[in-house]
């Protein structure tokens, strides 16, 4: 067990200064780099980061503009800058197709072509996602548009909203990770939680609306999180978008690769007073302690957030995928993955439905949850063994826990051409072959 450390300000990530910026048009430069960093007393912790020595910077893009980014490697192996939650074509979305080698460089341009969301970005390197992640590679994308700028919600970077990439790490005597020596293959934990890269963080907040953009950045840890004294909040977006409408809550379940924005209500606590998100295994995330008062009374949030389409919500299924087995037996519709592997192509721009099943059947190799990932697009879920969404998931959803016996029915639809991947989100699992492709056409 780690030892006890005094809470530290909460990091916050840097939003990454373009290059250039017009309306129309963002240029940013990425670097992939190794570094050290101090995450608790004692030595350095050899690390990797985007920019900097531990994670990444946030990139900031609108949408309909065009993002140009470069890439660079400064790592002494390779690795690949992939934007988990673009819509995007593939030959741009940094999977293990795309690696860059050591010291190399690339470029890629896209256009923006969804609404505002919480993404992030990280090594999608060919069996070396999971190693790359734990040392660090991880960062944030915000998508704005011109209906998030009109949303009455809290904006204020660092005030009233907060990015928040959950992660554990294990830490060895001399503070190194030491990823080769804590590795499980059904994913890598941790027993220290990090914060954006803070151990035992804190946020000094006002009595007003606090924004939280929870991101699982773990490689295989859930998170079940709740406010310490059980206050209710509401969760405004998923993966890929604002809900319809706020939806009040008091507990919330993200697995690796998911976001959840929430909204907090700060304005029923008086100034030197503190509240914690914490996991259900109380374990204390991230405290918000209240120092600064706002006058007046707290505007409530907006009824409505966001025009979701309609689904089909009984439509039969175009393809079933099967998540399976555990450990080094894991596999994605009964195969492991290889860089040549098509499962099925499906038609740009043409709904489909999938079901996505864990089966529940094998009493030798065991059953787990598998966090289902697709890439290039969002998708919406349909049911789950039948029966409807709930409020707080029937939005944009680019990934989704698949509890084993459990079959989730998805609506989903590329719009960009080329080959995109599915895979388990447990780093370890995708690294171990969990992974499947669809060529778009
Ligand atoms: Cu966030 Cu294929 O990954
Ligand atoms: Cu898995």
């Amino acid at each position: 067990k780690a030892p006890e450390q005094p809470s530290s300000k909460l990091h916050l990530p840097t939003l990454l200064k373009s290059d250039y910026e017009t309306d129309t048009e963002v240029s940013y430069t990425v670097v992939a780099d190794e570094g050290q960093t101090s995450f608790r007393e004692g030595p350095l912790t050899e690390t990797y980061g985007y920019n900097g020595s531990y994670l990444g910077p946030v990139l900031q893009v609108r949408r309909g503009q065009q993002v140009h980014i470069n890439l660079q490697n400064k790592l002494e192996e390779e690795t690949t800058f992939h934007w988990h939650g673009l819509k995007i074509p593939s030959d741009v979305d940094g999977g293990p197709h795309h690696a860059i080698e050591a010291e190399g460089s690339a470029e890629v341009d896209f256009t923006v072509d969804q609404e505002a969301a919480t993404l992030w970005f990280h090594s999608h390197a060919h069996q070396k996602s999971a190693e790359q992640v734990y040392n660090g590679l991880s960062g944030l994308i915000f998508v704005e548009d011109e209906h998030s700028d009109s949303l009455d919600l809290p904006k204020e970077y660092g005030v009233n909203d907060f990015p928040l990439i959950l992660q554990e790490r294990f830490f060895d005597e001399d503070n190194q990770f030491n990823y080769d020596t804590v590795y499980n293959f059904d994913g890598t934990t941790g027993d220290t939680p990090l914060v954006n890269g803070t151990i035992r963080p804190y946020i000094e907040v006002g009595q007003e609306w606090v924004r939280l953009r929870v991101v699982n950045g773990s490689n295989a840890r859930n998170y079940q999180l709740r406010l310490s004294d059980e206050s209710f909040f509401y969760q405004i977006a998923t993966d890929g978008g604002f809900l319809e409408t706020p939806v009040e809550r008091k507990e919330f379940l993200l697995s690796p690769g998911e976001r959840a924005e929430i909204v907090v209500d700060m304005s029923k606590y008086k100034v030197g007073e503190e509240v914690s998100l914490v996991d259900i295994s109380t374990t204390e995330i991230l405290a918000l302690q209240i120092t600064g008062d706002k006058s007046g009374s707290l505007k409530p949030l907006p009824e409505k957030l966001n025009d979701l389409p309609p689904v089909e919500a009984d439509s039969l299924p175009d393809r079933q995928i099967e998540m399976s087995g555990m450990g080094h037996m894991v596999t994605l519709n009964g195969r492991k993955f290889d860089l040549e592997r098509i499962d099925f192509t499906v038609e740009q721009d043409k709904k489909e439905v999938w079901d996505i099943a864990v089966p529940n059947t094998s009493m030798m190799m065991g059953d787990m949850p598998h966090p289902f990932h697709v890439h290039g697009v969002q998708f919406r879920i349909l049911s789950r063994n039948g029966s409807p969404p709930e409020a707080y998931e029937s939005g944009w959803k680019d990934t989704i826990l698949v509890p084993p016996g459990e079959a989730i029915k998805i609506e989903i639809e590329f719009s960009q051409p080329g080959i995109f991947m599915m895979h388990c989100h447990i780093l370890e699992h995708e690294d171990n072959g969990m992974m499947g492709q669809i060529l778009v056409e």
